[in-house]
C-alpha cells in the first residue's frame, strides 16, 4: 500500500513527539521515598488487571531514563511528552516534598534539553497519591487545593525549562472509568461521584492555570482530553438521540466549561440529582484561557440505543483492543473543535497509536498495521491543517510498550518493543518508519 504521507509538508516548527506516562513506564514503585499511588493500590485488587501485573517494575525507566532519552533523540522527534508521578515528588500529596523525586525529573528535563527535545510535562496522568484518596480523592474539594500546590511546586522546580505544562490527562477516564465503571483506579462505581470528580478535575485545572500564570509561568499551559467524533450506528431517531447524549458527556461536558464557562444544558438537565455540586465562581474559574488543547485520538465512538456497537461484527478494521481504525474521524474531530471552540488557539494531537500485532520476522518487529495506522492519521492531521485548523503538534502513543492499565502488559502500544525479561528495547518497523518520515520532513522533502 502506498504511504499517504510521502507528499506531505509540515512546517519546520511543527512539534513531532512521542508520549509516555510515569506509572506506565517508570517502575521503581517505592524507590527513594516515593509514596504509593492509587494505581499501586488498585493493582493489588484481585481481578483488577487482566494479567494480574502491576507497575512495580514496568519498563524500569526510572533507572534507564538516559538510554530512553537517547532512543527518543535517535528517532528525530523534537518533543517528548511525559508525566510526573505526584507521589514520587510529594509522597502524601501535601506538605513535604521528596527531593530525590524532584531531582529525578530535574535530570530528565535537563536530559531532554541536552538532546534537543522539548519537554512537555503532564501533572496528572492518573497516579494520585493514595494518601489523598484516603481523604476522598478527586471526590473531595480539598484535592483541588492540593493539586494547585502540587502544580506550583513543579513550576518552581522545573517551570523555567518546560515547553508546556498540561494539568490533567483525560479527565473523562478518571471520572468515568475510575469512579463510575470501576475498571480503573480507584475502582469506584458511583455515577454521581464520577460527575463530582469531573467537576473537581475541571476546577483544579482552571485554578492551577490561574495560579501558574500568576506565578509567572512562561511555558504553554493546557489540558489533554480523550475525544472522538460520536456517530449514530443507524439513522434511527433513537440512535441519533443516543449519539447526541454521548457526545455531550464525552466532549461538550469538558469543552463547554473550559471554553464557554458553562456545562451543556441538555446534559445537566438530564442528570437531575446526580448533577455535581458547584460553588459560586467555579465556572468562571474553570474558563481560563489556555495555550493549547491536547487531543488524544484513537477511534470514533459509535452509539446504538439498544446494544453496544461492535466494529468487528460490522466488518470494520480493528486493533488488538477491539477499537476501530478510523483515521477520517481525526480530521472530522479537529475541524469540529476549531469550529465550535474558536477560543482554543492551538490544537495538539498528544496521543495517537495503537496495540497491533507485533510479529518478529527476520529479527525485526514488522508491525505493518501500526505503521499504516500512524501514516493514515498523520495524513488526517494534514487534511485538517489544509482546512485551516491550527494543529501544531502530533505525538505518538507510545514510545515504549508499557503497562496498559487494566490490560496489563499484554497489549503493546509501543513503537519500540520492550522485552520485559531483559528490558531490552528494539525499534519496531513503525519506529523506523517514523524516523525516516521525520528525516524527510527535516530535509523539507
Ligand atoms: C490514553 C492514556 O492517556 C494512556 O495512558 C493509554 O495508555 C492510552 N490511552 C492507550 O489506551
Amino acid at each position: 500500500m502506498t504511504d499517504p504521507t510521502t507528499a506531505l509538508h509540515f512546517p519546520p516548527d511543527f512539534v513531532w513527539g512521542v508520549s509516555t506516562s510515569a506509572f506506565q513506564i517508570e517502575g521503581a514503585a517505592d524507590a527513594d521515598g516515593k509514596g504509593p499511588s492509587i494505581w499501586d493500590t488498585f493493582c493489588r485488587q484481585s481481578g483488577a488487571i487482566a494479567d494480574a501485573s502491576d507497575g512495580r517494575v514496568a519498563c524500569e525507566h526510572y533507572q534507564r531514563w538516559a538510554d530512553d532519552l537517547d532512543l527518543i533523540q535517535g528517532l528525530g522527534v523534537n518533543a517528548y511528552r511525559f508525566s510526573v508521578s505526584w507521589p514520587r515528588v510529594q509522597p502524601t500529596g501535601q506538605g513535604a516534598w521528596n527531593e530525590a523525586g524532584l531531582a529525578f525529573y530535574d535530570r530528565l528535563v535537563d536530559g531532554m534539553l541536552a538532546r534537543g527535545l522539548q519537554p512537555h510535562l503532564t501533572l496528572n496522568h492518573w497516579d494520585l497519591p493514595q494518601a489523598l484518596q484516603d481523604q476522598g480523592g478527586w471526590g473531595s474539594r480539598e484535592t483541588v487545593d492540593r493539586f494547585v500546590d502540587y502544580a506550583l511546586g513543579i513550576q518552581r522546580r522545573l517551570g523555567d525549562r518546560l515547553a508546556s505544562l498540561c494539568t490533567h490527562n483525560e479527565p473523562w477516564v478518571v471520572a468515568v472509568l475510575g469512579h463510575q465503571n470501576g475498571v480503573f483506579a480507584p475502582g469506584l462505581k458511583d455515577e454521581a461521584l464520577a460527575l463530582q470528580v469531573s467537576h473537581h478535575l475541571l476546577l483544579s485545572h482552571g485554578r492551577a492555570v490561574k495560579a501558574l500564570r500568576a506565578a509567572g509561568a512562561r511555558e504553554k499551559l493546557g489540558i489533554v482530553l480523550n475525544l472522538a467524533p460520536t456517530h449514530p450506528a443507524t439513522p434511527s431517531a433513537a440512535d441519533r438521540a443516543k449519539a447526541i447524549v454521548e457526545d455531550g458527556r464525552l466532549l461538550r461536558w469538558y469543552m463547554d466549561p473550559l471554553c464557554q464557562g458553562r456545562y451543556p444544558v441538555d446534559i445537566w438537565l438530564d442528570l437531575g440529582e446526580k448533577a455535581p455540586k458547584m460553588q459560586d465562581g467555579d465556572l468562571a474559574e474553570i474558563r481560563q484561557p489556555i495555550d493549547f488543547l491536547g487531543v488524544n485520538y484513537y477511534s470514533r465512538s459509535v452509539q446504538s440505543a439498544d446494544k453496544p456497537w461492535d466494529p468487528k461484527a460490522a466488518g470494520k478494521e480493528v486493533n488488538e483492543m477491539g477499537w476501530e481504525v478510523y483515521p477520517e474521524g481525526l480530521t472530522e474531530l479537529l475541524l469540529r473543535l476549531h469550529r465550535d471552540y474558536p477560543q482554543v488557539p492551538s490544537l495538539w494531537v498528544t496521543e495517537n497509536g495503537g496495540a497491533f500485532p507485533d510479529p518478529w520476522v527476520d529479527g525485526r518487529v514488522q508491525d505493518e498495521a501500526r505503521t499504516r495506522y500512524l501514516q493514515r492519521h498523520i495524513a488526517a492531521v494534514q487534511a485538517a491543517r489544509q482546512e485551516g485548523v491550527p494543529v501544531d503538534a502530533y505525538m505518538v502513543w507510545s514510545l515504549l510498550d508499557n503497562f496498559e492499565w487494566s490490560s496489563g502488559y499484554a497489549k503493546r502500544f509501543g513503537i519500540v518493543h520492550v522485552d520485559y525479561e531483559t528490558q531490552q528495547r528494539t525499534l519496531k518497523d513503525s519506529a523506523r518508519w517514523y524516523r525516516q518520515f521525520l528525516a524527510a520532513q527535516a530535509k523539507g522533502a
